[in-house]
């Protein structure tokens, strides 16, 4: 429930961008207006918009074969296939970090319940980093596939990809990234940080529409099949195609998210570097404000790259200062766990959880300012009780 009397202040964009980037809403009517022209399936190209959208995510990527990489309908479904798909069973080992989200731990519980797959969890050191003395341990134990989050979507700290990823691969490992809160804002280049699998949302950073994602897969090696059926090409076959990207992509195409993340994409070639700046310089600024209100803590010493400032505000249950920061001040955040439960027990913030903040370059200074009054009118006073709320 929103206040009336308070335009929206949307500091939720770790969870989905909005406003999308501009023209994106244009693009995706454009397409539902118009016939439903499936690549490789309707007679007519539709200009095949999979493929412009793949080759600027190449580009984004910096990888050479814009063919390696799968549009598929969400990072879950990206991170699933590809973990499903390594083809791991009894005896194979998993070394994974606390900082991952619910989309990446329950498929590895998946597997540890049903093929004995064994799952190791690196925790951090005191500065709140992945413990790299532990992350050793676990690789001399044996690996064979090692899955980090780039950027936690509680903290807003990023994890060291290619330091982890060397070692893995020294190990022998299979290495897989987590980019859902990385990509778009920071660079995401598997090459250069040894990733072979990298998923990555991309109506977060990227500010396209949901409904799509994308799963990299590097051409040293190929993930088995775990859904399978039509693709539009190659019908005679009993079996689904094997080559990329049709190997890993079923079913009709979401042909209007596609082409409104080409809007996205085409939008960030021209004005991604600015809007990027605006986005640091409006996180830095909040979390400055916030660190100067007493009684709150923050768990960063900076904003993170996607804009991520997660506090406790002393006195207050996190989801009753939700409720009254949306209904009081209208501002739309995320309280409770935010699908990653692992690290809350790492920052003893288990089981409620923290007051997410998210900030982008879509902001104002002003919805800063107001965002940083309301927190501290919070802190100032004690928080209602459930029975209080209930009667505002
Ligand atoms: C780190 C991380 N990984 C994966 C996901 C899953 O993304 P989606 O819900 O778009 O599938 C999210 C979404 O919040 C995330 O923050």
């Amino acid at each position: 429930m929103l206040c009336d009397l308070h335009p929206v202040i949307y500091l939720n964009h770790a969870a989905s961008a909005w406003p999308k980037a501009p023209g994106v809403v244009e693009t995706v009517r454009a397409s539902l207006d118009s016939p439903p022209f499936h690549p490789g399936r309707s007679i007519g190209h539709g200009s095949d918009v999979a493929q412009r959208c793949r080759t600027l995510l190449a580009s984004t990527l910096r990888v050479a074969d814009p063919a390696r990489i799968a549009l598929l309908p969400s990072a879950t479904i990206a991170l699933n296939v590809a973990i499903l798909g390594v083809g791991l069973g009894r005896g194979s080992r998993v070394v994974t970090t606390v900082t991952e989200h619910n989309s990446v731990l329950r498929p590895l519980r998946h597997l540890k319940e049903r093929s004995s797959v064994e799952v190791a969890f690196v925790g951090l050191d005191d500065e709140g980093l992945i413990d790299l003395r532990a992350f050793d341990h676990e690789l001399a134990l044996g690996a064979d596939l090692v899955v980090v989050n780039h950027v936690s979507n509680v903290t807003g700290r990023p994890n060291y990809p290619a330091i982890l990823f060397r070692r893995a691969k020294r190990a022998g490992a299979v290495t897989l990234l987590d980019a859902s809160q990385s990509i778009g804002h920071i660079d995401v280049y598997p090459e250069d940080m040894d990733a072979d699998l990298v998923a990555f949302a991309t109506h977060k950073g990227l500010r396209g529409p949901e409904g799509i994602a994308g799963l990299y897969v590097s051409p040293r090696m190929e993930l088995d099949q775990i859904i399978v059926g039509g693709t539009g090409v190659r019908s005679d076959l009993e079996f689904h195609p094997a080559d990329m990207p049709s190997r890993l992509e079923v079913g009709t195409p979401n042909v209007p998210a596609t082409a409104g993340l080409v809007a996205a994409l085409e939008w960030r070639e021209e004005h991604g570097p600015e809007f990027a700046e605006n986005a640091a310089r409006l996180a830095e600024a909040l979390h400055r404000e916030l660190s100067a209100i007493p009684g709150l803590r923050i768990f960063a010493d900076e904003a993170g790259p996607n804009g991520v400032i997660s506090i406790l505000i002393d006195g207050w249950d996190v989801e009753e200062a939700g409720f009254v920061l949306a209904e009081s001040f209208g501002i739309v955040c995320r309280t409770g766990l935010h699908c990653a439960p692992l690290i809350h027990r790492a920052l003893g913030t288990a089981p409620r959880g923290t007051i997410r903040l998210s900030v982008s370059g879509s902001n104002t200074r002003d919805e800063i300012v107001a965002t940083a009054q309301a927190v501290r009118s919070l802190a100032d006073c004690v928080s209602p009780t459930s029975e209080q709320l209930k009667i505002a």
